[in-house]
């Protein structure tokens, strides 16, 4: 992303789309990367540009909202391994400032929200923002029970065994007067002065690379055996706290105080302010002691301190609406672009990657970014209008590399000074650099505008595609093979021992082979650690011990998963623009894989008039049922899908309603004016509580709230029989 992005307001809905979908999937990625494995390849700064600027497009164009949209998942799924822990209450992310302005919005945010209450005088605390990774602790009766990370936010892993060799978790609280159960929240983070010990005694003994402090405390965090984690000297500090049985104290900044009494270390640097003047003195000064600290920090976290106003103000998704992270200026360096590869992707887009001679930016050591396509290099975004000046990006060039926190790195600009004499235009492939198969840029024929990605035609010919396809069908979301992962796919079908999905199932028939694949690559790995040892480990992660044991395992993993849920079977088909949620739409309106094929065929048959068979449904556009006409239309799909379906049977969907509160799934409408709450804070109290709020009134109301001076709509309410309540039957109803 550069400073250069076209405005949205001057986007057409289809051109909307069309950045909207790129910007997916580019999230998408940098998720996979930094979640699943623990590698960073865009900076914080790039992916939360990017974030912002989909957030952005879906609040422009809410229309195009994807219903698998990003804004309202919080990534990052628990890795195998450790046993699962269902958090008692969810682990929270933070809504991101970058500027000034954008405090002074959130403050604003919270007078207009607490409006009514005119002598309300909000006060906040400040305290660094911990560049590591947060942990939620148990303790019952004021003992350490259970110590888990925040995985997905939803569920985490269980790694008490490894917190409690961390010195600042105390195993007892100290002190009196805390909760029954409490569990303490806070960031475990290692310092400089232990990164750098570590890094030497690896360097001496020939061990691996390790990347950043962040990265090698969540390595640390997962080891298997607790004397490792023992060995790194973590550290740990208290800042927030999930379920308990009493509030700590009655404000934000006393309850972490009392943390503080019951032995756990809290932030120094912890004050409370009362104007946008004082948070962000707080904040100048934090950044001025950020590089005497020790430890990464990469912002300043503003929160309300009175713990009831933070409870009325609430949540918006996974992020409190009464907290913000007020984040530090991305951080640059210089490098130069020593080459250029192409990638191969899952539905054959070519995915451009610079390599860059190594350089530490905030330190990280950055060697490659993606070029994300074609015209990017050249320096234009999706609609040839010029992006780091219009300057192209060659093989040679000087570049400022940007990144902040980890994510994924990106260029910012091209050092046209420093470019070599000789430095030639980069030349896009116009064929694939695997199957050799033209690469075409698809006329979108609504706007008449070429894809910004070229694509690999050899759909059914390209081992990269099929690769990348079998490689999502067992992926976490997908069918989640246990023991499956990308590496042994890669293997199985580069041994020629699984061609598409229905073989994984049948590869018990030729456990010989499979055996002896593994062996082969096991001896490889073991050659190659020798010849590279003091090397990055990375090259040889997903080593996996494949002896007998292990097969039966794998092959008992693969058994498990013949009768998958319906929605993941849909969407593990890898079918275009066919996300996990959208997955989840076919299944619950088709219910059995039998409807869904006999839908999409027939669709596919009535390509001019789709809605002749395909029903409207909300959440499905066309982009998605052109998706389908592609599926079910091409023959090669069906003999996929056929051979699949003898192997695999999935279960029929069946819609589970999960009614937490009385009001949960009701249609409720406000009218007339409420008195105890703002309009803005019972539709967020409403739909905290699962229920939707409309603005009007009609058959499908299920409740009416009408507060002195309703008019119309409790007329028409009446008339319809439909529950009308007023503002403390509502909140008496609410509170149930
Ligand atoms: S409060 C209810 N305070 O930032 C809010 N988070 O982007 C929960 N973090 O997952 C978080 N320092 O890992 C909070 N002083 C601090 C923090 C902090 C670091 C991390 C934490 C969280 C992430 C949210």
């Amino acid at each position: 992303m550069s400073g250069a992005e076209r405005e949205i307001e001057s986007y057409s809905e289809a051109e909307a789309k069309a950045e909207l979908d790129r910007l997916h999937e580019l999230l998408s990625e940098a998720d996979r990367a930094y979640f699943e494995a623990d590698s960073p390849d865009m900076t914080d700064a790039a992916y939360d540009a990017m974030k912002r600027r989909y957030q952005a497009l879906e609040i422009a164009f809410p229309e195009l909202k994807r219903p698998d949209s990003l804004s309202e998942k919080v990534a990052g799924a628990p890795v195998e391994g450790f046993s699962k822990v269902r958090h008692a209450v969810p682990m929270l992310s933070l809504a991101k400032a970058y500027t000034d302005e954008d405090v002074v919005d959130f403050i604003e945010r919270g007078r207009r929200f607490f409006e009514r209450d005119k002598d309300l005088k909000l006060v906040f605390t400040a305290e660094p923002k911990i560049d590591g990774l947060s942990a939620s602790l148990r303790y019952e009766n004021g003992v350490f029970v259970q110590g888990a990370t925040r995985g997905d936010g939803t569920v985490g892993e269980d790694i008490t065994a490894n917190l409690r060799t961390i010195a600042d978790i105390p195993q007892k609280l100290k002190g009196t007067g805390w909760p029954q159960t409490i569990e303490i929240r806070g960031e475990v983070y290692m310092t400089y002065a232990e990164f750098e010990a570590l890094k030497a005694r690896s360097a001496a003994a020939g061990g691996q690379e390790y990347v950043n402090p962040r990265n090698t405390a969540a390595g640390s965090l997962r080891q298997k055996d607790p004397s490792i984690t023992a060995s790194r000297n973590l550290k740990f500090f208290a800042y927030a706290w999930g379920y308990t049985t009493a509030d700590p104290a009655p404000t934000q900044y006393d309850a972490v105080q009392k943390f503080g009494e019951w032995g756990f270390r809290i932030s120094p640097l912890m004050v409370r302010a009362s104007s946008v003047e004082q948070l962000v003195a707080q904040y100048r000064l934090i950044e001025e002691q950020r590089s005497s600290l020790g430890y990464d920090i990469d912002g300043v976290v503003y929160k309300v301190d009175d713990l009831a106003l933070q409870r009325r103000w609430g949540f918006v998704s996974s992020e409190p609406r009464w907290a913000i992270a007020h984040k530090f200026p991305a951080e640059q360096a210089f490098t130069t672009v020593n080459k250029i590869d192409i990638q191969v992707g899952r539905t054959g887009t070519l995915a451009p990657v610079a390599r860059l001679a190594p350089v530490s930016v905030g330190g990280v050591v950055v060697e490659n970014v993606t070029l994300h396509n074609e015209d990017y290099i050249k320096g234009l975004d999706s609609n040839g209008l010029p992006i780091r000046e219009g300057i192209d990006i060659r093989i040679g060039d000087t570049v400022v590399i940007q990144r902040a926190g980890d994510v994924i790195p990106q260029i910012v600009r091209v050092v046209i000074e420093k470019r070599p004499a000789d430095a030639v235009p980069y030349e896009f492939p116009h064929t694939c650099p695997v199957c050799g198969s033209p690469a075409t840029r698809e006329l979108n024929e609504k706007t008449g505008k070429e894809d910004s990605r070229r694509r690999c035609t050899g759909e059914l010919i390209c081992a990269a595609q099929a690769v990348e396809r079998l490689r999502h069908f067992v992926s976490r979301g997908a069918m989640d093979i246990e023991g499956l992962g990308a590496e042994n796919i890669e293997l199985l079908f580069n041994k020629g021992l699984v061609k598409t999905a229905a073989d994984i199932f049948t590869l018990r028939d030729r456990r010989a082979a499979v055996q002896q694949a593994f062996a082969e690559r096991r001896e490889e790995q073991a050659r190659l650690r020798e010849e590279a040892s003091g090397k990055s480990r990375k090259n040889v992660r997903g080593v996996e011990d494949r002896s007998f044991k292990g097969l039966d395992k794998l092959f008992a993993a693969i058994d498990a998963r013949r009768q998958p849920e319906l929605d993941r079977f849909i969407f593990a088909l890898g079918i275009r623009h066919i996300g996990e949620t959208t997955a989840a739409v076919l299944a619950k309106t088709f219910s059995t894989i039998e409807e869904v094929i006999r839908v999409g065929k027939e669709t596919a048959a009535h390509p001019e008039d789709p809605h002749s068979v395909f029903p409207y449904v909300d959440g499905i556009g066309g982009t998605v049922i052109e998706a389908l006409i592609d599926f079910f239309g091409n023959q090669r799909n069906d003999d996929v899908l056929d051979a699949l379906l003898v192997q695999v049977r999935p279960k029929p969907y069946v819609v589970t309603v999960s009614a937490t509160s009385e009001v949960a799934g009701k249609t409720v409408v406000f009218t007339g004016s409420l008195e105890k709450l703002t309009r803005g804070e019972a539709k967020a109290m409403a739909e905290r509580l699962g229920a939707k709020v409309a603005g009007s009134v009609s058959k499908n109301t299920d409740i009416l709230v009408a507060g002195p001076g309703a008019g119309s709509k409790l007329k028409d309410a009446q008339a319809l029989g439909i529950l009308v309540l007023d503002e403390d039957q509502w909140l008496d109803l609410a509170a149930k």
